[in-house]
């Protein structure tokens, strides 16, 4: 075994240690109420842009991206840009690396707001960035993400747009199976799930109605896919537990 094979080993077994431990998980829960209550996830930029995620989901998905050297990511939900941006710099950082030359990024949001659409379409990034404007579960939006998809290798999908259950749940009907064999669906917001009902804010989501459930009951059906366990006991803070999803067959 090479020193670098014998490093990721240990890790492996250290991450898949930490994701057992329960004072850690107790801890983590914790945190998480509090820091949602702050409202934490909107205080993060990537490039310029305001990206709504927590950075232990954008380290994951980096590790994703690198890993998946998608040509193709899709993304529902849009808001200021931040995570449209942060995906096409990685795949502009794959392409920098012998990846895909011209991998490109998708995104759909039933309300671009035109100053987020003029400061997308301003970004130097926005050379690899298209975007729909419209419900991700209108038929004519769906087609256009199917055409998008049809002859590209290894297709990532990240699902972020309303976290209702039936709008998740329609989603992944809709979009998961465009994620290519070997990539993943990445769930967000699964963590509603998890936290007090108090911390969804006045949405229509909340605990039993939310991406988690969704993703529980589609998993049902569709054997196709795995939760990797694995990103959750590496990043342990999140707001995707049990929704990084990876397609095995
Ligand atoms: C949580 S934000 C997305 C955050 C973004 N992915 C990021 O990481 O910065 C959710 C977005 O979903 C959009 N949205 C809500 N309902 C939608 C629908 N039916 N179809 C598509 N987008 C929707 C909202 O307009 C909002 O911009």
């Amino acid at each position: 075994m090479t020193p670098s094979e014998q490093f990721k080993q240990e890790g492996a077994a250290e991450i898949a240690a930490q994701g057992g431990d329960e004072q850690l998980a107790a801890a983590t829960r914790e945190w998480m109420n509090r820091a949602n209550a702050r409202k934490y996830s909107y205080h993060f930029e990537w490039m310029g842009r305001p990206i709504i995620q927590y950075p232990q989901d954008i380290v994951a998905m980096q590790e994703l991206i690198w890993q998946v050297q998608p040509e193709l990511i899709i993304e529902t939900g849009i808001a200021h840009g931040g995570s449209l941006v942060f995906s096409a710099s990685m795949l502009e950082l794959n392409a920098a690396c012998g990846g895909p030359p011209d991998a490109r990024v998708l995104g759909i949001d039933i309300d671009i707001r035109t100053h987020n659409r003029a400061a997308i379409e301003a970004h130097p990034m926005s050379r690899r960035i298209s975007m729909i404007e419209g419900s991700s579960l209108a038929r004519e939006v769906i087609e256009q993400a199917r055409a998008a998809a049809a002859g590209k290798s290894n297709v990532l999908v990240c699902l972020d747009s309303n976290h209702t259950h039936a709008h998740a749940l329609g989603e992944l009907e809709a979009y998961a199976p465009l994620t290519s064999v070997g990539s993943y669906c990445v769930v967000f917001d699964t963590i509603v799930e998890d936290l007090p009902e108090a911390l969804s804010f006045e949405r229509p989501w909340g605990p039993g109605d939310n991406p988690k459930t969704a993703a529980r009951r589609y998993l049902e059906d569709h054997p196709e896919f795995e939760i990797d366990h694995r990103v959750d006991a590496k990043i342990l803070i999140g707001v995707a537990p049990h929704g990084y999803l990876r397609r095995v067959r």
